[in-house]
Formats: structure tokens, sequence, C-alpha cells
């Protein structure tokens, strides 16, 4: 995740350097003419130069605006998608917006004072709403960058970035019982695309004998060694919903893929690793502009993390939770309370997580007609169509939010079945249930989609991971129905954008290049240079609606997130070129300056 080097954003420099850097300077302004103001004013000005200058540039006033001088460069992304030359912020709120004149004539009014401090972004710069994540995997972020699996291009090159984990760990090390967990493997990236076996990771000799448990880049298998492999026998012969990977003679070979997962037990990670995970995350996420975090699956133990976390202070970054429902356990929705707007509007926990099916790489997505390159599955539901119709009910009625991940064309069918009859009669605004991913659909469905009023949760990245290989799994004319964005919006539906990091990388403008161009980051795709069906392609303006307002949407928070207006969160960040405009293959060299939340910087150089 090379993206997460926030080392080498100039930002880091510009902090230590902020009035030379010709990065954001304080002026001071005020509508008045009486000479006494303007004296007034320039003591202000001079004091609050001197504070600026002895305090750390993080320290932002009370009450402050924020500028572009080259006209009206900050994205509010309103109704209108108007775009200003001024927000003005009073504590955690942006208070007014607007040309620089009109605010500081109406600050009597907004803020009760005649002055204030004036910030300007640099030349060039833009300023839009914090971006906003709908769908990732927030612990799972920071246990996957311990050991960087995803870097190995051979079995072997994985194994023995897990033995340079092991050696740079001496308490690993030294205990050979320790278990060593890692995640981002994928076969299908390696020279030879074959499943991995417990063989591969016995035969490098610091990592033998050890137990290791290695999650997939894409979260649907676990690879296990000998060691851990022996610790969870004896095995079932066959799991509901998943598989137990066989060699010749029948043998578990160490792999287990969705379902099949449970049976290999995790140790609980202690407090300690919990934090670690959750400060890579937070710094990572920060880094990129990233302001809000719609976490697709808490299980008990994170979920009372980041209780605990708004408990003894505040949470360095707004969290929205879905918590996941497992099938064969017991209903919790009427048994725990929906948590809104904890902690100073950082952390909610008002949705639910159910599973439909598996993944696409790893052949769980439940198809109506087989895969193309494996005519003897049509992959699996994790969940009976029964269950479905029976908790999603349930679970609306109790005051949940209802997210459901589908990804085959069958699921997502499914899933619109038991949506539909569970949404009969009702305000659908009011409960604005979300297909997670809705990535393989039907013509029918995406309609249906968009008459039911569901909310498609969609990651533009995973269209430009999986154009490589999708055609071969679904065959040319089912592949239209894959990540077609475009017919999904024509059908009337919402959208909201999220990377599903870890599983893809974690910084969003990778999400809004993807979403704009339908092109790897070095500008191929497989139909060219054109796009991969380049018709299904988002405009910028959709793309960055997807990050901030929908997302806001999607998570009952357009009331105060998703845009600078005001009465709003001062939640926004500033990026170093104007990616509306920019040609898109620059895109990607768009530095993040600064982050801010609750009109306080959290990263950069302010
Ligand atoms: C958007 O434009 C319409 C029509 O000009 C106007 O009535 C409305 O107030 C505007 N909304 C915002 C948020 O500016
Ligand atoms: C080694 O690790 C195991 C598993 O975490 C633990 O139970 C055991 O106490 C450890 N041994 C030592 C000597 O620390
Ligand atoms: C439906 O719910 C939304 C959001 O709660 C509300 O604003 C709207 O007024 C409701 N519509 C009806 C017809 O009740």
């Amino acid at each position: 995740m090379k993206e997460d080097k926030s080392s080498q954003n100039p930002a880091f420099k510009d902090q230590k350097e902020p009035a030379a850097s010709g990065q954001l300077h304080p002026t001071s302004s005020s509508t008045s003419r009486s000479g006494s103001l303007k004296i007034l004013l320039a003591a202000v000005l001079l004091s609050f130069v001197a504070f600026y200058v002895n305090m750390s540039p993080k320290t932002l006033p009370e009450t402050y605006a924020l500028c572009s001088k080259e006209g009206k460069q900050i994205y509010t992304v309103d109704d209108n998608d108007t775009s200003v030359e001024c927000v003005l912020v009073k504590g955690s709120y942006v208070v007014d917006s607007g040309d620089l004149a009109k605010v500081q004539k109406r600050s009597d009014d907004t803020i009760g004072q005649a002055s204030f401090p004036v910030y300007y972004v640099p030349s060039g710069s833009i300023v839009l709403p914090g971006l906003s994540d709908s769908h990732c995997h927030i612990l799972e972020h920071g246990a996957s960058l311990q050991i960087p699996l995803s870097e190995g291009k051979t079995v072997e090159e994985t194994v023995s970035l897990v033995r340079a984990y092991v050696l740079a760990n001496p308490d690993l090390e030294k205990n050979t019982s320790s278990v060593i967990e890692g995640w981002g493997w994928d076969h299908a990236s390696w020279d030879v695309e074959k499943l991995p076996s417990w063989r591969d990771l016995e035969a490098n000799s610091v990592v033998a004998g050890r137990p290791v448990i290695l999650q997939s880049r894409d979260g649907h298998a676990v690879w296990v060694s000998k060691r851990a492999l022996d610790a969870n026998a004896p095995y079932p012969e066959t799991v509901e919903g998943g598989i137990i990977v066989r060699d010749e003679d029948g043998e578990p070979t160490g792999v287990f893929i969705d379902s099949a997962q449970d049976l290999i037990y995790r140790p609980p990670p202690t407090d300690e690793v919990l934090s670690r995970r959750f400060e890579i995350t937070v710094r990572n996420a920060l880094a990129v502009g990233l302001t809000s975090l719609h976490d697709a699956g808490f299980k008990p133990d994170s979920l009372a993390f980041f209780r605990r976390q708004v408990e003894k202070g505040t949470l360095p970054i707004r969290i929205y939770g879905m918590t996941f429902f497992d099938e064969y356990g017991s209903y919790w929705g009427d048994q725990v309370s929906p948590l809104v707007g904890a902690g100073d509007d950082r952390l909610s926990s008002r949705s639910v997580k159910v599973f439909a099916d598996g993944a696409l790489r790893t052949g769980g997505a439940a198809l109506y007609e087989p895969y193309a390159d494996n005519p003897s599955t049509n992959g699996v539901m994790r969940i009976s169509p029964e269950v479905l119709k029976k908790v999603i009910p349930r679970f609306l009625k109790d005051g949940w939010q209802v997210n459901v991940h589908a990804i085959g064309d069958r699921a997502n069918g499914i899933v619109l079945d038991a949506f539909a009859e569970a949404l009969k009669g009702v305000n659908v605004s009011a409960l604005r249930p979300r297909l997670e991913h809705a990535q393989i659909m039907t013509k029918a469905d995406m309609a249906r989609l968009g008459d039911l009023g569901v909310i498609a949760s969609i990651q533009p990245t995973h269209a430009i991971s999986d154009m490589w290989y999708a055609q071969d799994r679904l065959g040319p004319e089912r592949v239209k129905g894959l990540y077609a964005f475009r017919t999904l919006i024509e059908s009337g539906a919402r959208i909201t954008l999220g990377s599903d990091f870890p599983v893809e990388v974690i910084n969003p403008l990778k999400g809004f290049y993807a979403a704009i161009t339908r092109l790897a980051t070095d500008g191929t795709s497989p139909h060219g240079p054109g796009g991969w069906f380049p018709d299904q392609r988002l405009t910028r303006l959709e793309a960055l609606r997807g990050m901030t307002i929908d997302p806001a949407y999607a998570s009952f928070t357009e009331g105060i997130l998703g845009s600078l207006e005001p009465g709003k969160r001062a939640d926004y960040v500033v990026l170093s070129q104007d990616i509306m405009s920019v040609p898109p293959e620059r895109i990607m060299e768009t530095k993040v300056l600064a982050t801010a939340i609750d009109g306080r910087i959290v990263f950069g150089g302010l």
C-alpha cells in the first residue's frame, strides 16, 4: 500500500515552515471603514500573527475563514453543487459561506464579531468536504499492514514475508507457540495461480512448526500452517456456505473458504493489539483526506473497542458501524439499542451487516448460471432466502438499517426479493436499506433496485482490479452486468462509494480515478486506453458526491455531514490540485495538504 507513505506528503514539510512555504496564511479581515476599528484590527492581526508563529500550525483559532484566492475553489457539494470563495468556521461548525466580502458583511450576525482571521489555501489547490469511505474494514486495515503479504509475487515470496516478520519480532521468534496472523495473500496475483497449502509454509525453516493463520486479500479464505490445522482438527466432511479445500487423498490442504473459515480458531486480539491496528488505520485515513468511515462488519470485540475509545475521549475519526449478523447465532436486533452520534457525533452503530454470498475472486459469489471458467459451480449462498425474509423486516422494525453483502446476480436477486417484501407500504427514506457491493446484477434487478429506493454501496477500485479476469469468470454477456455503475444510476438507484480497504488501497482518490476512467492507474484496461466498458463511467460530480454527501445520506447524517453548508460540521480536506478539472491521468498525483474534522486540523499543513 504505497499510497500510505504519508511521510512523502509535502504537507509534512509545510507544517514546519508554514509562513515561508506559501501554504495557508492567516490574515485578518473586516468590512469596517472606521479608523479605530482598523487600528484594532491591525492589533488583532499582529497578535494573531504572533500567536500563529508561536503555536503549532495545527492549532487554529476558534473562529476563522478558509478562503481561496483564485475564485471559487471550495466545492460545497450542496444541492446545487455550488462553489464558493470562503467558508466561515466557528468551533466545530460551518456558519457561513460565499464571497469574502459578503461573509464579512454578515459576520456581526453570524458570529457576533466584525473580524476574523482568514486562511488562504495555496494557489491551485481546492477544498472539498471531508471524504467518506462507505465500505471498509477499520481494524482489519491495521492488521493487514502487520505483514505486507500482498507484495508476494509467488507463494515462496509470500512465505518469506512471514519469515521476515517473525525474524523482525524477537518475542514472536522466541516463542514458537505464538500465533502469527497476517492478511493480504492473493494467489490470483502469483506467477502460478494455484491455491497454497500448509506444505508451502512448512517448507520455510523459520516458519515451520509455528501456528500461522493468513487471511486472503478478499477476506474470503484463510490459509493455515500444519500446526494450526492440527490444532483445529477434526473437520467435518462439508460445511454449508463454505469449502474445505482438500488434496487428492481427501485431506485438508490448509485453505478454508467462506464460512469454512470459522473452523479455524483465532485467539481474540488484546486491547493493545487493537489499539495498534486502530492507530495505523486512523493515521493512514486522515493522510488521504478521509474523515468518515463506514465499517462494514463490526465483530463484538471491535464494537466494544470503539465504545471504549469514545468513553476514554474523542474518537480521532468518525465511524459509522454495521454490526455483523451471524445467521447461525441468535437474533439480537431487539436485545441491543442502536447507537447514534455518540461521542460528539463520532461513533454510530445503527446498522446490521448480513452476508448473502461470497466473493467473485474466490468463486464464492452466488450466480444464476454456472461460472464460465468452472461450470461445476454457481457459487454459494451464505444464508437461506427464508432466513433473509425473516430477519430483514425484524431488524428494520427494531430500528436498524439493513446492509446486505451481495456480489453474485443470484444473491442480489434474492436479497431484493426480501427487501421488496419488507418495504411494502413503508417509507424507504426512513429506513435506507443498502446492498453492499451490488456487483453483478441483471438489468431487471437494477431496475428493481431503483424502484425500491435501495442504496447501492459500490467500490470503483474493485472494478479496475477485477476487470482483468472478470470476463473469464462470467463470460462475455454476463460481465456487462458487473460494476455497471451508469446503468445502476440510470435505473434510479442511489449510490454511495467505498473502497473495501484493506481489500483495496485506502486512498479515496484511487476510487475517484477508477470511477471516472475505468482504467488501471497506468492507463491500461482490457478494452484499451479508453477504459473498461467506458459507457459505465461516472462523472466527476457523481464520484465527488459519491464520496461526500451520498455516504452521509447512506448513514443518516446528511443533516450534519457531507457538504460544507452552514449548520454542518466543518470536516474538510485541502487538495493540492483541482481533481474536478485536471486531466484524469494526473489525478493520482494529487496530494492531501490538510484534513480537518470539526474545524480542527488533524493532518497536514495549515
Ligand atoms: C438551489 O437552487 C435553487 C434554485 O435557484 C434554490 O431555490 C435553492 O435554494 C438552492 N439551494 C441551495 C442549497 O443553495
Ligand atoms: C508463548 O505463546 C503462547 C501462546 O500465545 C503463550 O500461551 C505462552 O505463554 C507463551 N510462552 C512464553 C514463554 O511466553
Ligand atoms: C419519509 O421519511 C423521511 C426521512 O425520515 C421524511 O423526511 C419524509 O417526510 C417521510 N415521508 C413520508 C411520506 O412520510
